[in-house]
């Protein structure tokens, strides 16, 4: 987790910065804030300070009533992983492009060495102001990140391009920053469902959204791992970084797996593989008929437990999809398949299951380990299962 500063100037978006700090400190970072004269204008220092459990920095002066650095804007400078200007005004754009450093955020911005984001919030026709866009391009020219601005409804009473990006988008940034702890794994996803093709218009799949194998290929690829995302039909947003073999069936799930098998360290199997496909799928369309239909199925491959008997020293990681009897069935699941690690969660509680942003997972090692992981968004709860990955991966490879 980081230590991030926040610093506000005087924009009526200020109030937002309130937001980012609390969802900052939720996500485990430390943080402090810095506000300029303008922005004690819109919220008061109290508010960032109850939230971020820190003091908040004013003036260049404070240094008699804080002594905890000796100089205080390098000291804050030093302390922070990463700045973020919630709001960043046209005025401190403009301020700190032309390299002007009077007060302790103007200082502190140049006096830092980790990485700088603003996120502007204007009047739309002030962002498209020649100067102003002149004035980001300086900046973006130096290394300075930007999280621009959306469309949407003004407090000027317009509506347009300048209303600042959202507190998560803005907190997104810092995944860009993460420790590349991940670097030199190659590591396999499956995520998503499958289909079994009943005919060409048909077939059978189900609920799995693809959410859960997603924001594993994701973290892990943010987390520096060479990552292949092997995945059923899903609509989530194509992870940077990570290679997408897109399938249909388990057969051609299993086809693409096996490929990638042998050169990977680690397989994590968040798919919901279909167990049964229909016998024969019909060249044409079936056409309807007064009476019932039986529709005759044929076990599909086990692609997992292929895994597990032939696995050599991947680490490999199940999923256990349940609704009842969890610990007993995915325990079982974990000896007859060989897993190193079964991710388990019982589909029928309200934070977990198809299609939900959060999850709440209990992971069962081959070495008797059992680490319940509270409800978290499902990109959190992938973090700590690649930590369990990646500890018994270095604990391999001392
Ligand atoms: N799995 C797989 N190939 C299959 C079926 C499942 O690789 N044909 C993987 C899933 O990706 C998941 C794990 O096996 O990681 C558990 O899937 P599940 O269907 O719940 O397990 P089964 O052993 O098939 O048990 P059951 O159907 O009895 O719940």
């Amino acid at each position: 987790m980081a230590n991030v500063i926040v610093g506000v100037t005087g924009g009526i978006a200020a109030y937002k910065a309130a937001e980012l700090v609390s969802l900052l400190g939720k996500q485990g970072h430390a943080v402090r804030c810095i506000m300029t004269d303008a922005a004690q204008q819109f919220i008061t220092p109290l508010t960032l300070q109850t939230l971020s459990g820190n003091p908040v920095y004013t003036s260049l002066f404070q240094i008699q009533e804080s002594p905890e650095w000796q100089v205080e804007h390098i000291g804050l400078a030093r302390w922070a992983d990463c700045m973020l200007i919630v709001p960043a005004t046209a005025d401190f754009i403009g301020k700190v492009a032309h390299g002007f450093a009077d007060d302790l955020l103007s200082t502190c911005v140049m006096a830092a060495t980790a990485p700088v984001f603003f996120a502007p919030a204007m009047n739309d026709q002030m962002y498209a102001n020649p100067l102003v866009q002149r004035n980001i391009a300086i900046l973006r020219d130096a290394g300075y990140g930007f999280i621009d601005p959306v469309e949407g409804n003004l407090a000027c009473g317009t509506s347009g391009k300048g209303k600042m990006a959202s507190p998560q988008q803005i907190a997104a940034v810092l995944e860009t920053l993460r420790k590349q702890d991940l670097q030199g794994m190659r590591i396999v996803v499956t995520a998503g469902p499958t289909r079994e093709a009943v005919d060409p218009v048909r077939y059978i799949t189900n609920h799995s959204s693809g959410k859960m194998g997603y924001a594993i290929a994701r973290q892990a690829a943010n987390r520096g791992a060479d990552v292949v995302l092997v995945s059923g039909p899903s609509s989530q947003a194509v992870p940077a970084n990570v290679t997408v073999v897109p399938v249909q069936s388990a057969r051609d799930m299993f086809a693409a797996v096996q490929e990638q098998y042998s050169s990977a360290d680690v397989v994590i199997k968040a798919a919901a593989v279909a167990d049964y496909r229909p016998k024969t799928a019909a060249a044409q369309k079936i056409k309807k008929s007064d009476g019932d239909m039986v529709l005759e199925l044929e076990r599909n491959p086990d692609i997992l437990a292929w895994l597990g008997e032939h696995k050599q020293n991947q680490i490999l990681m199940g999923f256990a999809a349940e609704t009842n009897d969890v610990q007993q069935n995915a325990l079982g699941k974990l000896q007859r398949k060989h897993l190193d690690f079964i991710a388990a969660n019982d589909v029928t509680q309200q934070h977990s299951g198809f299609g939900k942003d959060t999850n709440q997972i209990t992971v069962y090692g081959a070495d008797g380990s059992v680490t319940a992981l509270p409800v978290l968004a499902k990109e959190d709860a992938a973090d700590r299962l690649l930590d369990l990955v990646l500890q018994l991966y270095q604990a391999r490879n001392k």
